[in-house]
């Protein structure tokens, strides 16, 4: 029997996802993203939250909800879940959070983002980055699991617009930006093969499709 990769705790979808690293299309596309959170990210101490197999290489440390994918980052990792962070407020300038909202219920999501807000310091910002709803991603994604090319749907809680995340961080943060980011060309960046890296150029010119919203948030400075 082959071992589970998901799981449900608490309502809460918790996983070994993809690893990037195996396709290359996807790896240059999360550099890429990469590359946006550090132009946004204050100087200091950074947490990520729900890394999958992939923590930024400016984070400091990470948390994930499936404990086993601590053993794949070379960071600092603990096993835990993202609505009880165990840290004390204040102890981090900024907190990353990729692709992992759409994992936990909607009527949790507000406690992840009061969280973040304790655990930072005043200044300190929380950058998400998360996938958006739309025909394009339902199309494209009707059409891998057709191919044969997605296994299971976890997506039972849907994805989220640039509304909802703002909206969701507009509560305990200053928005300082958002911006959709554009088409992954799906199916291809789910390829292993080398030659999908070739399509990097295409990725960087169909960015008007929809497909990620990334929204900065910054914790309001204590006014004495
Ligand atoms: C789609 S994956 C994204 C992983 C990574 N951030 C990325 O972009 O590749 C969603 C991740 O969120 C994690 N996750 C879901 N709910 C969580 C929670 N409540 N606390 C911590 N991690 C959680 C899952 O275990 C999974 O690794």
């Amino acid at each position: 029997m082959s071992e589970a990769t998901w799981d449900v705790q608490d309502g809460a979808i918790v996983e070994r996802p993809r690893n990037v690293r195996k396709h290359p299309l996807l790896n240059r596309i999360y550099e890429r993203h990469d590359d946006l959170i550090a132009e946004h990210l204050p100087a200091g101490r950074t947490l990520e939250i729900a890394f999958g197999q992939h923590m930024h290489p400016r984070a400091d440390i990470g948390l994930e909800g499936w404990p086993s994918n601590a053993e794949t980052v070379r960071k600092p990792a603990l096993a835990g879940d993202a609505r009880a962070l165990p840290f004390a407020d204040d102890a981090f300038d900024a907190v990353v959070g990729r692709r992992f909202l759409h994992h936990v219920p909607p009527a949790d999501r507000p406690e992840i983002v009061q969280e973040t807000a304790r655990v930072l310091r005043p200044g300190g910002r929380v950058i998400l980055l998360e996938g958006t709803p739309g025909l394009y991603r339902t199309l494209t994604k009707g059409l891998a699991f057709r191919l044969g090319l997605l296994e299971e749907d976890t997506d039972i809680y849907g994805h989220l617009s640039e509304d909802t995340v703002t909206a969701l961080v507009d509560g305990s943060f200053d928005v300082v930006e958002k911006r959709t980011l554009g088409s992954p060309l799906m199916l291809a960046s789910i390829s292993e093969s080398d030659a999908s890296a070739r399509l990097l150029d295409l990725y960087e010119r169909t960015q008007y499709v929809k497909w990620w919203t990334f929204v900065v948030g910054e914790q309001p400075d204590i006014v004495a």
